[in-house]
């Protein structure tokens, strides 16, 4: 018998103009968690999908508890025991969380209808397992990204999988959220169950993980014990290169307030919430999964209609009632949601960068500038490293993170007054998001205003002037970047007024 459960070899993948994978190899251990990382578009979701038999390798060997593994399709592979969780989810939103769950294996009862009771009973079994608190017959519509991500797992888990796939599994879930998926992950792995986990964090790298295979423009790197690498060597072999700053915060002068927002409300979601930033600045917005921040911004954007509050913009008073209204007054916004709300698959890389910033690429008004266009296109792939065969690609066929890149790269060629920015990292990967930091640093010193919101700390930190902390609906206060810590933010954030903040020791 072979040491692994999973045995790649040689594995080649190419699209239309794409070569994905190039002679991969992956063996993955059982009853052990395995990370999987790379560059966005390094090819790592391209080659879960072949192992659960979405995808057909072009040549190789998989090998699954020492058989060559042939799979028909996706519900091929959940039988013999793979499962996998999708970095994009795509529930059925009229469906129940048990028909979810049992979609394509419905329990029947002896006339040969749908068990619904059985499988609603299975359905609160396997929830109940997990600890995971949803009714099996919620609908899925009705739940939050996080809540399908569970289900996603329970469905994963329910298989009795051998081999369970997470692709950046934690990129929508709160704190609370990913220690329950990482005691479900150590209670996979004492069961024997193969964890295979992509992530573009180091601290799950670091955290949960015994080995790790790294890849690079569809090649592969290398696989070692987590415990001879450091967040030095990972990064190097992600890229190839190593560098010496990551957060590229450059000071600039910070001048006038350019925006003012006094007493914005929205009902019930946020209160009375009150700042100003300053050309030359980055404001941060700090606070716990839910407390309203990026709420605020898609109030002040237009998005939701405010229900009380001034917004004033160098020194006028703005009536902002669209996104169209909040671009016209050259403000942009990078929204949290990018699938729902940022990104037009179905168009190519170069309309959708363009599509905010038409009216810029205007000649003599009427007609589109298309040099120019794909001049400013060009300048964005290249900064950012989008990895696309050609601007003309859908960006449906673009990696998760290089979709994220082509909705900043949106917003960063507008040249906008006032860019705000939710979560702009989250799923770019660590040469990019060192790139973003500099892109951001930069408009800074070129005399934009910036909000950024971010749940990762170490981000706020480094990056921001000053600190908003929010909580459930309320600001709670403001920090100059002199007085920021990483405990009194947290302090913060769960409601505590500063003034009630112990442990101000000095770092
Ligand atoms: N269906 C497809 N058609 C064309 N090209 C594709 C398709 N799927 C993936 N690609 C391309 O293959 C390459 C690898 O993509 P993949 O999604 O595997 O990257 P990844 O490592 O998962 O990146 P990320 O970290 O951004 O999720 C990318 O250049 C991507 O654009
Ligand atoms: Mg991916």
């Amino acid at each position: 018998m072979s040491d692994y459960v999973l045995e790649i070899e040689n594995v080649s993948k190419s699209f239309p103009g794409v070569r994905a994978l190039q002679e991969v190899e992956l063996k993955v251990r059982p009853g052990t968690v395995h990370g999987v990382m790379g560059e966005n578009g390094a090819g790592k979701s391209t080659l879960m999908k072949i192992i659960i038999g979405l995808y057909t390798a072009d040549k190789g060997t998989i090998r699954y508890k020492g058989n060559i593994l042939e799979l028909k399709d996706v519900n091929d592979a959940l039988n013999v025991g793979i499962s996998m969780i999708h970095q994009e989810l795509s529930p059925l939103p009229f469906m129940t969380v048990a028909q979810n769950i049992f979609l394509g294996r419905e329990k029947r009862n002896k006339l040969g209808f749908i068990d619904h009771q059985a499988i609603d009973q299975a359905t609160a079994n396997i929830l109940k397992d997990l600890n995971i608190k949803l009714r099996p017959t919620a609908i899925m519509g009705t739940l939050s990204i996080a809540q399908m991500q569970l289900v996603e797992i329970a469905k994963a888990v329910s298989y009795d999988a051998s081999v369970v796939i997470m692709d950046e599994p934690t990129s929508t879930l709160t704190e609370q959220e990913v220690k329950h998926l990482f005691r479900i992950i150590e209670d996979l792995k004492s069961r024997g169950v193969a964890v295979v986990y992509i992530t573009h964090k180091m601290d799950e790298v670091f955290g949960i993980t015994d080995e790790v295979t790294v890849y690079r423009d569809g090649e592969f790197v290398g696989t070692d014990d987590t415990r001879n690498l450091t967040r030095e060597s990972l990064i190097q072999k992600m890229v190839g290169r190593s560098f010496e700053q990551f957060f590229h915060k450059q000071t600039a002068a910070i001048e006038e307030v350019v925006l003012e927002v006094e007493n914005l409300c929205r009902g019930k979601v946020f209160r009375d919430v009150s700042f100003s930033v300053r050309r030359g600045e980055i404001l941060g917005f700090a606070g716990l999964v839910g407390a309203g921040r990026s709420e605020v911004m898609e109030t002040l954007f237009g998005i939701y209609p405010k229900t009380a509050g001034r917004v004033v913009k160098d020194g006028r008073e703005l009536d902002i009632r669209s996104p169209k209204d909040a671009i016209g007054n050259r403000i942009a916004f990078l929204t949290e949601d990018r699938k729902g709300t940022g990104l037009y698959l179905n168009l190519s890389v170069r309309d959708n960068v363009a599509i905010a910033n038409l009216v810029n690429y205007l000649k003599g008004g009427v007609f589109i500038d298309h040099q120019q266009v794909r001049a400013i296109c060009d300048d964005s792939v290249a900064k950012l490293r989008i990895r696309t065969p050609s601007l003309d690609q859908l960006v449906l066929y673009l990696s998760g993170g290089n979709q994220q890149k082509v909705v900043v790269s949106r917003w960063l060629a507008m040249e906008p007054d006032i860019l705000i920015l939710d979560e702009p990292t989250r799923g770019i990967d660590v040469g990019a998001k060192s790139e973003i930091y500099k892109l951001m640093s930069e408009l800074a010193f070129r005399g934009k205003a910036i909000i950024l919101i971010s749940s990762e700390l170490p981000e706020i930190l480094a990056m921001s002037d000053r600190v908003v902390v929010m909580h459930e609906g309320d600001k709670v206060g403001e920090l100059t970047r002199e007085e920021l810590s990483q405990e009194l933010i947290l302090h913060m954030a769960t409601g505590e007024p500063r003034s009630t903040f112990a442990g101000a020791q000095q770092t």
